[in-house]
């Protein structure tokens, strides 16, 4: 059995793979598909994204497609950046100009409480895709702190750690993800396709 998990995004691959044990699948990524455009991630939410990147990977390949969409929201942002959160800054804009654009919109702001949210869309040939998801609650620190990771990570700290998630291993930062739960999900509501990997 085949699967591809859509993504162009090597830190998010790596995570995925570190996660999960795909045991018995053979996995692809979109980078073994090159000639295949990127899709365009225009829905307002992160389920459309999710649920438009599987079906168009599956339908372009004709395998099962595994697709994550992930967000930083934030309370005292009315949930911003959330599913703009990777060109939050503009088009071209880097990790570094969205985690200073963070920092001023939070100056002065006492409620520093954040979550990352990972909708996990799995689309079949012929159908229905499924959604399943995740979060991880933390609040925003003052300033950057660690060097792993991606994205917010040097600036999120979840709730019962002292360090962020760009300080904490990689191991335990893909235990309690966002990520790491949505997969869990997978695991679970998806056990016909994952047979009970985990
Ligand atoms: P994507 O659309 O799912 O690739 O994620 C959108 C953006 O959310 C990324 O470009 C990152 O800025 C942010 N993001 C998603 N997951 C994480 C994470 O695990 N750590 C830090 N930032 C993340």
């Amino acid at each position: 059995m085949k699967l591809v998990i859509a993504t162009r995004n090597p830190h998010k691959l790596k995570e995925i793979q570190a996660i999960f044990d795909f045991q018995g699948l053979e996995i692809y990524s979109s980078f073994d598909f090159p000639e295949i455009p990127n899709v365009v991630e225009d829905g307002d939410t992160l389920e459309a994204n999710a649920v438009k990147k599987a079906v168009e990977l599956c339908k372009a390949t004709g395998l099962p497609a595994l697709a994550d969409d992930s967000g930083l929201e934030v309370e005292a942002l009315g949930g911003r950046p959330g599913v703009y959160s990777a060109r939050w800054s503009g088009e071209g804009c880097t990790y570094a100009d969205n985690n200073a654009k963070l920092l001023r919109k939070l100056e002065g702001k006492t409620n520093r409480c954040a979550q990352f949210r990972t909708v996990m869309a799995l689309a079949r040939p012929d159908e229905q895709p499924q959604t399943v998801e995740g979060s991880v609650h933390g609040v925003i620190i003052e300033e950057l702190r660690g060097d792993q990771g991606f994205g917010y990570d040097p600036l999120f700290m979840p709730d019962g750690y002292s360090r962020t998630f760009a300080e904490l291993p990689a191991e335990v930062k893909n235990r309690i993800s966002h990520r790491a739960r949505a997969l869990d999900a997978a695991a679970n509501v998806w056990n016909d396709f994952f047979q009970g990997r985990k």
